[in-house]
């Protein structure tokens, strides 16, 4: 008898225990599913809700599963209205540059709560095909957000294409820009990296770096060759500060966003009037990669993808001292505009 009782108490332990277990995982695994938005927020007037229109909870959770749903495809439209969703041009934009760091900035930046990223490069300022289709075709391009949320996208080529400053101003005279720089000699080489590794792809040869950098008849720095002309940041800032004051830029350190991303961010949520959301906890450094990677919550983090931080080619000394003697006037400018100074040499 007493037997029997014991076999039953611990046939009623398991299935306790076994209900308990399955209900925490069914929670660890609801949680990585959900959408990394965060509740909001007391954010700051310009872009959160005020207290009396703070959602509950239960409802945002709601939200996050069904914002997720969606970019999955797989709201209705009947969803979309009822929960507010709406497709908003971008309120700021990474214009470039190009190998300056700006798909990590943008990723970055969407670990708050208040950002939604467009995640592809969308090219409607540069390329003309894509503007003629007109600015409903762009924001179709957006993702769906709360209305209290920003949009941004990155674009690096908006930044060197002559006619993207005046399109942009066109669309919004009043958008946040952001430029984020790497020393220009390795932005140089950067740069030229990711076209090597493009034609190393498809089989073919390529020319050495130090050949398309230095014209052989002169010896002097090939100003004709894209990837220099890419780093006189100045040259280009110049034509952008037709249009925009220079208050609507916010220069990003790139080189100090690979080695010490937080502060740089604060920086940006700042110029964003965006309340400090993003924190030490959801940056990590991973040794593997060798960069910081990204951390939405407790089951959810990702490092960028292998094309970011390749190994860069070893370049003669002698044409990395001529590439920085090159831009180090044009960087001076660069400084003095901004009032951004950098330790570039
Ligand atoms: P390298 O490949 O030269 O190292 P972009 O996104 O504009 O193309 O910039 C790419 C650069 O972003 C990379 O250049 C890399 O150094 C830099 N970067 C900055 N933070 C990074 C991060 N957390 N993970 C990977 N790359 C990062």
């Amino acid at each position: 008898m007493l037997f029997k009782q014991q076999a039953l108490l611990r046939q009623k332990l398991f299935v306790l225990g076994s209900l308990a277990i399955g209900s925490l995982l069914y929670l660890v695994a609801r949680v990585g599913s959900l959408d990394r938005l965060q509740p909001l927020c007391p954010i700051d007037g310009r872009f959160g809700p005020r207290a009396q229109d703070e959602i509950p909870l239960r409802a945002l959770q709601f939200k996050r599963g069904l914002l997720h749903e969606f970019r999955k495809g797989n709201a209705t439209k009947e969803q979309i209205r009822l929960h507010n969703l709406v497709q908003q041009l971008p309120k700021a934009i990474i214009i470039g540059v190009r190998k300056g760091g700006t798909r990590a900035l943008l990723e970055m930046l969407n670990l708050h709560p208040a950002v939604v990223k467009a995640s592809q490069e969308i090219h409607f300022f540069d390329n003309d095909e894509n503007y003629a289709k007109g600015i409903e075709w762009y924001r179709k391009k957006m993702p769906f957000s709360y209305p209290h949320q920003i949009t941004i996208e990155k674009s690096p080529a908006y930044f060197i294409t002559e006619e993207v400053p005046e399109r942009i101003y066109k669309m919004n005279s009043s958008i946040k820009l952001l430029i984020i720089v790497r020393e220009p000699t390795t932005r140089a080489i950067s740069d030229y990296t990711q076209v090597l590794e493009g034609k190393e792809r498809k089989n073919k040869t390529y020319y050495k770096f130090e050949k398309l950098a230095i014209d052989p008849n002169t010896c002097e720095v090939n100003t004709k060759y894209k990837a220099v002309r890419t780093s006189i940041y100045t040259k280009h800032l110049e034509r952008w500060l037709k249009y925009f004051p220079i208050e609507q830029f916010h220069i990003v350190d790139g080189d100090r966003l690979i080695t010490e991303p937080l502060p740089e961010l604060q920086l940006v949520e700042k110029f964003l009037n965006l309340p400090p959301r993003i924190s030490q906890y959801n940056l990590y450094f991973n040794a593997t990669r060798g960069f910081y990677c990204l951390r939405f919550n407790i089951v959810f983090n990702k490092c960028l993808a292998g094309s970011k931080g390749r190994i860069h080619p070893e370049v003669d000394i002698s044409v990395i001292t001529k590439l920085r003697k090159f831009f180090h006037p044009f960087n001076q400018k660069f400084y003095q505009i901004t009032g951004r100074t950098f330790n570039w040499p």
